[in-house]
């Protein structure tokens, strides 16, 4: 392998709060261990498009504590071809960029894995709010995520309240159910839908809510994890079977903004620092990660094939308590 003097970063995919952070400890490390630092722009498109540029200690002033990311993010369909991952090795060389340090998700990481493939030693850093990466216990960005939505619902749970209603909350998460499982015990939804379990409308939300009306219970908040289904339908089924008044909220995007919570900073600070630890003593195509409270790395091959469960147990602490 050649030796490695240019690091090159990017952001990849969905951002998520704190991979400013991220970029942040990767520049300062890499900077302090004499490597130089280029940054990546738009992720993969800007590999492409040749959208780099040098970074000092002064560049990542400033971002810390800011959602977002300055090298700014994309999608890059070019770069699943074969074609587009062997002009972007040819970038690499053209920019003299001998190592990236890619952060994102699962896609990015295929990228990554192709551009290993073919000779440019790669590190992963997990960036995403779904924390849908199989190989680490988190992912950047998913603290700040849930505690921001559970800011707005606890903001909606008093409308909810005044008006006797039921809202039924659609929160971010196309694939996985980590973000709604904990903001529905954190908010004492009465129901919370996760695509890893299949639903019942009449035992999971109307049951419970007929249950919860005799004790006394007038209004309802119900956690839908976007990639169950759409919020307004499931509002719509709800009043027409239960009469009760009912309201969709999708909160959206605004869970990837905002200022990073204390435990994303730490994390993504932690991370960036490893991946310069791991190409600093030639280790390469490697997968940062949180295993056991711990950071970790595994081979980037290996990391893709991993999977993860999710651990339901917060569904039956969740429907047990919120009632
Ligand atoms: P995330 O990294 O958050 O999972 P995406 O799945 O949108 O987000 O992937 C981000 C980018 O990574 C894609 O736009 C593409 O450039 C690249 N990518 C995704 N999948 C692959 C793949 N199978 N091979 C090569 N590059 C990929
Ligand atoms: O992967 C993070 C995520 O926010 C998912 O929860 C969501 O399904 C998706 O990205 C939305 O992506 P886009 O930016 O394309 O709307």
């Amino acid at each position: 392998m050649k030796e490695i003097k240019t690091i090159g970063v990017l952001t990849s995919g969905g951002d998520a709060p704190g991979m400013n952070a991220a970029v942040r400890a990767v520049v300062r490390t890499g900077i302090s261990k004499g490597f130089r630092m280029m940054g990546i722009q738009r992720g993969y498109n800007g590999l492409l498009n040749g959208e780099v540029y040098e970074m000092n200690l002064r560049s990542v002033s400033e971002i810390i504590h800011r959602g977002g990311t300055v090298l700014y993010t994309a999608r890059c369909l070019e770069f699943k071809t074969e074609e587009g991952q062997k002009k972007g090795v040819e970038r690499c060389r053209e920019l003299g960029i001998d190592a990236l340090v890619v952060i994102g998700g699962d896609g990015s990481f295929r990228g990554a894995k192709a551009l290993a493939s073919y000779g440019v030693p790669c590190i992963g850093i997990p960036g995403t709010i779904d924390n849908d990466i199989a190989c680490s216990e988190y992912t950047i960005g998913y603290d700040t995520a849930m505690n921001t939505a559970v800011e707005m619902i606890d903001k909606l749970r008093d409308t909810t309240q005044s008006h006797d209603r039921c809202s039924v909350v659609e929160v971010m998460g196309r694939n996985a159910g980590y973000i709604a499982l904990n903001v529905g015990i954190a908010t004492g939804a009465i129901a919370t839908l996760i695509p890893e379990r299949p639903y019942d409308l009449e035992r999971d939300i109307l049951d419970r809510m007929r249950f919860t009306q005799k004790t006394g219970k007038k209004h309802f908040i119900i956690i839908v994890a976007e990639g169950v289904g759409h919020a307004q339908d499931i509002a719509n089924e709800i009043q027409a079977v239960s009469g009760i008044d009912a309201r969709a909220t999708i909160l959206g995007h605004v869970q990837r903004g905002g200022s990073p919570t204390l435990r994303d900073r730490v994390t993504a600070s932690s991370m960036g620092y490893h991946a310069i630890y791991l190409l600093e003593r030639g280790i390469v195509n490697r997968v940062v990660a949180v295993s056991a409270d711990q950071i970790v790395d595994y081979d980037i091959n290996v990391a893709l094939a991993m999977h993860k469960t999710i651990d339901t147990t917060l569904l039956d602490v969740s429907s047990t308590i919120s009632i």
